[in-house]
């Protein structure tokens, strides 16, 4: 048996990690299971320290604007309101990496649906849900809590249902029978509202309308339905550790709880929880391929006594079959003063990194610099 020095108070003790979270695996029933259970603490693999979870990673006294908050980016009449939207996406996305839209033409209904169909299928009986709990990188339809269990130093609140969408259509079979149909036409609708972006985006890098989706930006789709039950001890753990996503763009749609956080200007800021929006983040392979001129920014959601939180994270990047193709900074934003900062990789090699690294605190980006 391993025995190891706890890191969180110093005290050495007699603690078999893995042998925690083995079991906290094979009981296939997630962090759901253990709030079923009845647990009023925290188990040890979750716990980390205090700064890891303090409001102010860096407490510099510099002066904040405390009245920053997250840009919304109306998409009503595009038609006649084009040159606005671009506008807003190109400052939020070179500024923030994150903001909100609003009138995006997918109806409250589809929304409210998605996140009650999300609710039930995590709450469903173990039975039910066992059937999906997998760590296989190839299955497509997957749920599991924490992808990086065994890799991550301290484990998040959450479960998560992984669902492959796109680009090979997705046989509505796979998916679990309480959210088929809505999760066959949420994603319908959200790689819809995701071409529009691409095509704002690329405007707003001054290309072609067209120029992201030629490079199979919006081909590739994976919907994570994310459950954060309520937490014992919130002020122990993390929803989710800070990090930046690994894709493209990410949209998300979170139900009016709260808990997502932005890292910006050495402070975390809440994503407040707007009736109807989605949020929109630019994920590390736009920071990449666009030579950092929009960046792909840290977030994390905080942990809480209320709940469950629910949320759903569209990732727009090939995550199964990445193809040969090489992505690397756009020739057309290359100049003598911006040369390229990123070599060439393929999705594959970027995505093994990324997975291999786990949720670390730390952005996969560096280690592809030129
Ligand atoms: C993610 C993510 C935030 C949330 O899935 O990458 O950051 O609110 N989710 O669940
Ligand atoms: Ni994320």
């Amino acid at each position: 048996m391993a025995v190891t020095a706890d890191s969180t108070t110093g005290v050495s003790a007699t603690y078999d990690r893995y042998q925690e979270i083995r079991s906290f695996d094979e009981s296939k029933c997630g962090v759901k299971g253990l709030v079923d259970a009845g647990i009023t603490k925290v188990p040890r693999f979750f716990i980390r320290p205090p700064e890891d979870i303090a409001v102010d990673d860096i407490n510099t006294g510099e002066w904040i604007d405390t009245q920053f908050t997250i840009p919304v980016i109306d998409l009503k009449n595009m038609d006649s309101r084009r040159a606005e939207a671009v506008a807003g996406v190109k400052r939020a996305a070179e500024e923030v990496g994150f903001f909100q839209v609003v009138n995006h033409g997918m109806g409250n209904r589809v929304l409210e649906e998605m996140l009650e169909a999300v609710r039930g299928f995590h709450e469903q009986p173990r039975e039910v849900k066992e059937e999906y709990y997998s760590r296989e990188v190839m299955r497509k339809v997957k749920y599991v809590s924490n992808f990086d269990l065994y890799e991550s130093k301290y484990a998040n609140w959450r479960d998560t249902l992984f669902c492959v969408m796109g680009p090979d259509p997705l046989d509505p079979q796979e998916l679990p029978l309480v959210s088929r149909d809505i999760m066959m036409d949420y994603s319908n609708k959200v790689c819809q509202l995701a071409t529009v972006l691409f095509e704002l985006l690329s405007e707003a890098l001054g290309l072609k309308s067209d120029h992201l989706k030629e490079m199979d930006c919006v081909k590739g789709h994976a919907l994570l339905s994310h459950y954060y039950p309520a937490c014992p001890e919130p002020e122990l753990a993390m929803g989710t550790t800070k990090h930046s996503d690994p894709d493209f763009l990410t949209i998300l749609l979170q139900d009016d709880i709260g808990g997502l956080q932005i890292f910006h200007q050495n402070h975390w800021i809440d994503v407040p929880p707007v009736h109807g929006a989605l949020v929109v983040n630019i994920g590390d392979l736009l920071q990449l391929i666009s030579n950092d001129k929009f960046k792909s920014v840290e977030h994390r959601v905080v942990a809480n006594h209320i709940g469950p939180r629910v949320s759903v994270a569209s990732f727009f990047t090939p995550h199964l079959y990445p193809s040969t193709r090489l992505y690397g900074p756009i020739k057309e934003l290359l100049s003598e003063e911006s040369p390229p900062i990123y070599c060439e990789i393929t999705l594959k090699d970027f995505i093994a990194y990324y997975d291999s690294k786990g949720l670390d605190g730390n952005s996969a980006l560096p280690h592809f610099k030129l």
